[in-house]
C-alpha cells in the first residue's frame, strides 16, 4: 500500500491528523525488538504448520498498530491468525494502550487445508 494512500485510509477512518499517523507508525517501524521478536517467532511458527497463508506484512501490520493505537479499542475480534502476524501488530499496541484486549478466531489449519485441497476455498 502506497505511503499515502495507507494515510488518507487512517485519516479518514480515525479523524488522525497526519503528524499523528506519522508518529505512531514510526513508534511501531523504529521498534527493534518487536520486529526480532517478529521474525524468530513466525519462523518457528511456519515450521509447525506450513506456509501456506501469506501474512499481513509489514505495511499492513503498522495499519493495523496505528488504528490500535489511535482508536485505543476495548475489544478487538480478530478473524484468521495464521502464523500471527496480525495479532502480533495489534497486540504490541494494545499492550502500548496499557488496555484493550484482542480475541482472535482460526479454525485448526488440516481443515483449511483440506477444503482448499477438496473444494478450492
Ligand atoms: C491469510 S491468513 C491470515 C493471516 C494473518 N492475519 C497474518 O497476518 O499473519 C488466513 C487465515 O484465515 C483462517 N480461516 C479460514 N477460514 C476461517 C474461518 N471460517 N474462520 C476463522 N478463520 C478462518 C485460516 O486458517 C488462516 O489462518
Amino acid at each position: 500500500m502506497e505511503k499515502e494512500t495507507m494515510q488518507d485510509f487512517l485519516e479518514s477512518l480515525t479523524g488522525a491528523s497526519v503528524r499523528e499517523i506519522e508518529e505512531y507508525a514510526s513508534e511501531i517501524t523504529s521498534n527493534r525488538e518487536f520486529h526480532s521478536h517478529l521474525e524468530e517467532n513466525l519462523n518457528k511458527r511456519s515450521r509447525y504448520c506450513g506456509s501456506w497463508y501469506p501474512s499481513i506484512g509489514t505495511g499492513l501490520g503498522t495499519v493495523l498498530y496505528v488504528l490500535c493505537r489511535q482508536l485505543k479499542p476495548y475489544v478487538v475480534v480478530e478473524t484468521g491468525v495464521a502464523g500471527g502476524m496480525s495479532s502480533s501488530y495489534i497486540l504490541c499496541a494494545l499492550e502500548e494502550n496499557k488496555y484493550g484486549r484482542l480475541y482472535s478466531i482460526d479454525v485448526p489449519w488440516e481443515e483449511t487445508f483440506l477444503f482448499e485441497t477438496l473444494f478450492g476455498v
